[in-house]
């Protein structure tokens, strides 16, 4: 199989045919996940450490699901109680961890280039779960499959990511995925959430919903995230709303079979309508999710036979 990592950082150093490869095995464990047996092999005998500096419902929970479902021992460390509060800095952490000798380590982290500088001190292979505003490769590999199954193709195809593109790692390994398929990407949001280097990564930016999202195949929502904001980026709530929320109006732009996505968290009446939302007939939010449980799988599976490989 055409996978040749130690770690999954992000979308950026991925080739496309070991995006395929993940994408391809995670179809399997789509399989698995939906019959009544769902456990497999892959992972048995290692040890899975999550380690989350930053709060996850879905991201943390996938995870953990992914690498029981494989027969992995899973540890979920409690960083809002560990010794990093103490003063202990992250490299501290983790060559602590690392004495333990875990396989894999999922790591979340505020700070961008925080978890490449940590899987530059451990053995393990380690898969970032986000970091900051720099890539969070799972997310995008799980928008990829879903995309994937919903319209048959990766290239080609029109996606406007919408909302707060500046904050986002979640935009920025989704740009970097669906380039390196040939899809073409627009970015639609106010001019101060897009960065300004933006017309640089290739895209076409759109500050307007309308002409965004016109003839789009899917069209992806982004929170805003105000937890990484330090100013006044929006006026109001209300004003984004009315401006960029996506409701049946706006969506009526888009392609007749346009799909919605979210990564979630989402904030029903800002940045989205949770009518639309909900509509099962666009809306594929709730398939992201069990997608995301599949790519998980896949891609650990993929960095343990890798490590294997090069063990022998
Ligand atoms: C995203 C994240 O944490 O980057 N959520 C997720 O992983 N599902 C997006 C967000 O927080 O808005």
């Amino acid at each position: 199989m055409a996978f040749r990592q130690n770690h999954l950082l992000g979308i950026e150093p991925l080739a496309p045919d070991e995006i395929t490869t993940i994408l391809d095995l995670a179809e399997t464990y789509v399989d698995l996940n939906r019959g009544p047996e769902k456990h497999a092999q892959a992972l048995k005998g290692l040890t899975q450490i999550n380690m989350f500096f930053e709060n996850s419902t879905r991201t943390q929970a996938s995870f953990e699901i992914a690498g029981l479902r494989l027969g992995a021992d899973v540890m979920n460390m409690a960083m809002q109680a560990s010794s990093i509060k103490k003063g202990e800095t992250l490299i501290d952490t983790a060559l602590t961890l690392n004495a333990m000798h875990p396989d894999l380590l999922v790591v979340r982290h505020p700070h961008s280039g925080a978890v490449n500088l940590l899987a530059e001190k451990v053995n393990a292979a380690v898969l970032n779960a986000g970091d900051g505003r720099h890539e969070h490769p799972t997310q995008a590999l799980l928008d990829a499959l879903t995309i994937r199954r919903a319209k048959g193709r990766l290239h080609r195809l029109t996606v406007a990511i919408c909302g707060d593109i500046a904050h986002s790692r979640v935009a920025r390994s989704n740009i970097w995925l669906l380039g390196k398929m040939e899809s073409r990407i627009r970015l639609v949001g106010p001019p101060t959430l897009i960065p300004s280097g933006a017309a640089d990564w290739g895209v076409e930016v759109h500050h307007d919903m309308a002409q965004g999202l016109a003839g789009a195949d899917v069209v992806m929502m982004l929170r805003l995230q105000r937890e990484r904001m330090d100013g006044g980026f929006i006026p109001s709530e209300r004003e984004y709303y009315h401006r960029y929320g996506l409701d049946a109006a706006k969506l009526g732009h888009a392609a007749p079979d346009a799909i919605v996505m979210h990564p979630g968290p989402m904030n029903r009446g800002v940045e989205i309508d949770g009518t639309i939302a909900d509509d099962i007939n666009r809306s594929v939010i709730q398939e992201q999710v069990e997608m995301g449980v599949a790519v998980r799988m896949a891609a650990m599976d993929l960095l343990a036979r890798h490590r294997r490989e090069m063990a022998a």
